[in-house]
């Protein structure tokens, strides 16, 4: 509940509120290297989409049009992507953030463009499925001064970790050694103008950032209203390969089948599954879920649950499953089934007819092969 008689008016005269998005989209990857040396990690697509468009669309579906991306050292890559966001339905501008300071700090150069106007920061490599529709149509009502989405993880030691007292936010830990709950504040958060005040205020902390957990304690602090809802929708941060297959997974299962592509006589399919336009699939086996980009051709091979192939690859005499392969990839004549696997743009893989021999590889830094055991 508010507190001072200055809340209150404000929480009367904004009933629905018109709000801004920002969304962050700088960041290192580290943890998904060797993808992250020559692409954006919030570029790595999910059954064929890049995180971040999921990112996008879920604001504009929440009536979010004016949108500011804040890019880091891959900002020409997601320029090169978004566009000025006309294909989304939004416009969008970018917003130069020098070196990763933290979140808090995209929100302090993020002023100008904010204004007074109350928004939503979204971070672009988290993914959330379902949306943020129905949190963000209460904060439009409700006169908040801060709203966060709350998930219950499994490694809260790795997360920003919400401390309830009587069913409210009473503390915000970053990355907890000892986690006072296992609640983590997850990367959609809604701000009001007050925002700005925090964000002058706080102290950068250890690892040298303004953290955004410092900002939400700071109104905390202040008695200013913080609302927490706890998430009933599939969530996960997609910073590690992991993460980024289980995602894969999650959505494949929501998408309904539709065939723009070519399958043979010979082709054996179980649906669900997706062929995009110009697709086509010779003598194999397509056991779905699963999505096969535009013109990607699949000879001989058996594609299994939980693939996503993108667009221009090749693939001749190879089982795959549980995987993702991008771009303009080439995969033929490998003998064990590749499973759980990320497999980058322009990769070329080659096996042969012969079983045993030896490998002959060009692998760059950070590569990671797993051979069959036993
Ligand atoms: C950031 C925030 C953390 C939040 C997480 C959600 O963590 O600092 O509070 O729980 O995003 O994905 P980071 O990605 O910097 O590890």
């Amino acid at each position: 509940m508010p507190s001072t008689k200055e809340q209150l008016s404000e929480k009367k005269s904004k009933r629905v509120r018109m709000l801004k998005g920002l969304i962050l989209s700088g960041g290192k990857g580290s943890r998904l290297r060797p993808f992250t040396y020559t692409s954006a990690k919030q570029l790595v697509p999910i059954a064929n989409k890049p995180v971040l468009f999921y990112t996008i669309e879920q604001l504009v579906e929440c009536g979010i049009t004016d949108i500011a991306i804040v890019v880091g050292d891959t900002a020409d890559q997601i320029r090169a992507a978004v566009g000025d966001g006309s294909a989304f339905g939004a416009s969008v501008e970018y917003i130069q953030q020098d070196a990763p300071l933290g979140i808090a700090h995209a929100v302090k150069i993020a002023r100008d463009y904010l204004g007074e106007t109350p928004f939503v920061l979204y971070l672009g490599d988290n993914f959330l499925l379902g949306g943020v529709k129905t949190f963000v149509d209460s904060f439009r009502e409700n006169g908040a001064n801060c709203q966060i989405l709350l998930h219950p993880v499994k490694n809260p030691q790795a997360f920003g970790i919400a401390e309830f007292v009587d069913g409210r936010v009473t503390r915000i830990v970053e990355k907890p050694v000892s986690p006072p709950s296992n609640l983590a504040v997850i990367g959609v958060y809604m701000f009001d103008q007050h925002v700005f005040e925090a964000v002058e205020r706080i102290k950068p902390s250890a690892r040298g950032e303004l953290e955004i957990t410092d900002t939400i304690q700071y109104f905390i602090d202040k008695g200013l209203d913080v609302q927490a809802e706890v998430l009933d929708r599939y969530w996960i941060d997609t910073g590690k390969m992991d993460d980024i297959l289980e995602a894969n997974r999650m959505v494949l299962q929501s998408l309904a089948p539709s065939n723009r592509g070519q399958v043979d006589e010979r082709t054996r399919v179980y649906e669900p599954v997706i062929l995009e336009k110009g697709a086509s699939v010779v003598n194999s086996v397509l056991r779905g879920p699963l999505v096969i980009g535009e013109k990607t051709e699949i000879i001989d091979s058996y594609v299994g649950p939980f693939t996503t192939i993108d667009h221009h690859c090749r693939l001749k005499g190879v089982r795959v499953e549980g995987s993702i392969i991008l771009e303009n990839t080439s995969i033929e004549d490998i003998h064990w089934p590749i499973d759980r696997s990320l497999i980058g743009r322009h990769v070329t893989l080659r096996g042969g007819q012969a079983v045993g021999g030896s490998y002959s590889l060009t692998l760059g830094d950070h590569s990671e092969i797993g051979m069959p055991e036993g």
